[in-house]
């Protein structure tokens, strides 16, 4: 089954085709995909503007679509179904991805699937080569979410702890502005994090005794605090790394302990970790380390896969289009959608 993934959930146009008959060792089923980023148009005014996001996802589905049909050698005649994002994300631009996705299936009379825009984060390290098995905990760490989730199969996704406030993500987008980086705030955190020291400041580890929980805008206090203190957004170069390396490392440190008292609370020894920020090596290389402690494993995407793409949104559509799952021609896309709500596979 050849399945065209749509992604316009917020600010990247991401396009691409997964076919479970390419399943083999050497290709996981992705056979070609290509992105947009929206990143310099939004620059300007330093976060997403959610009107702007929506014309120019319009503006850019059509020639993408062709790029990637080429990138593939093929027509899209050969498409079997369509997977779209229809939540959660800014309305607009969910509907500009949907309403394409769904008109395309409906002219090229095959099917079509609206998905969760975080199970496709969930599902992402799925497509890599030796998956790891279900159940297995879930970190998911976007610009927007912050989620603990016992997954026991596609759509069983039982909440474990999540962030009271501010996402991980936001919260290095947060610091990243602070230190006058630009957004997105975690790759520019953590470039700059290579040259300082991850013990020159002590930030807070919030909520760490208190449950599955996350709560980060504490922390983004602390580093208003701790730049105010220091002269850090435009003083000397090693105290502007220090505060990086000492903030990056805060967050992961909070992370990873949350992640081992998850895996030892919901009795497993796999843990996945998906969404934007999964893409950090900092993270990563803790969880490796903590993890072997315990003789449990950790499995992610490539850093493509990490931040947002129609791969993973192809690939989701596709467990669910297998499954016999499919979307009715009413299109219905939902800025707010708790993962629990899903439907089993
Ligand atoms: O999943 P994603 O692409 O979009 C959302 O669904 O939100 O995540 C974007 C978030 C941004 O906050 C970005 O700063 C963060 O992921 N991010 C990172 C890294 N790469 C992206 N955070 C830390 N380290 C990274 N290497
Ligand atoms: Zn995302």
């Amino acid at each position: 089954m050849k399945v065209l993934g749509l992604e316009t959930s917020c600010d990247e146009t991401g396009l691409a085709i997964f076919d479970s008959e390419q399943i083999n060792s050497d290709n996981q089923g992705l056979v070609g995909q290509v992105l947009y980023s929206q990143i310099e148009l939004h620059a300007l005014y330093g976060g997403v503007v959610p009107e702007l996001a929506s014309r120019d996802h319009i503006r850019k589905l059509v020639p993408l679509l062709n790029e990637l049909l080429e990138q593939c050698n093929m027509k899209k005649i050969e498409i079997d179904a369509i997977a779209y994002t229809k939540g959660p994300g800014l309305i607009g631009a969910l509907m500009t991805g949907a309403l394409f996705g769904r008109s395309l299936a409906y002219g090229l009379d095959i099917p079509a699937i609206g998905i969760h825009h975080m199970e496709g984060h969930l599902l992402a390290p799925l497509m890599g080569a030796n998956p790891p098995a279900f159940p297995f905990v879930s970190l998911l760490v976007s610009g927007g979410h912050t989620l603990l989730i016992a997954a026991h199969g596609v759509g069983q996704y039982e909440i474990l702890g999540e962030s009271i406030d501010d996402a991980a993500g936001e919260c290095f987008d947060k610091a990243a502005k602070m230190l006058g980086l630009p957004y997105p705030g975690g790759p520019n955190i953590a470039k700059l994090a290579e040259a300082g020291n991850p013990d020159a400041y002590a930030l807070p580890r919030p909520m760490l005794h208190r449950g599955l929980d996350f709560s980060f805008s504490g922390m983004k206090t602390a580093v208003h605090n701790l730049i105010k203190d220091t002269d850090g957004s435009d003083s000397d170069p090693q105290i502007r790394a220090d505060i990086a390396a000492s903030f990056q490392h805060a967050v992961v440190d909070t992370l990873v302990k949350k992640c081992v008292k998850a895996l030892k609370q919901a009795d497993m020894s796999r843990l996945v970790i998906a969404g934007g920020v999964s893409a950090n090596t900092h993270l990563r290389e803790m969880l490796e380390a903590e993890l072997a402690k315990i003789n449990a494993t950790v499995h992610y995407a490539p850093p493509a896969l990490c931040t947002d793409n129609g791969a993973m949104i192809a690939y989701a559509g596709f467990e669910r289009l297998q499954a016999g799952q499919s979307d009715d021609l009413d299109v219905s896309c939902v800025p707010r959608w708790p993962m629990t709500e899903l439907p089993a596979v």
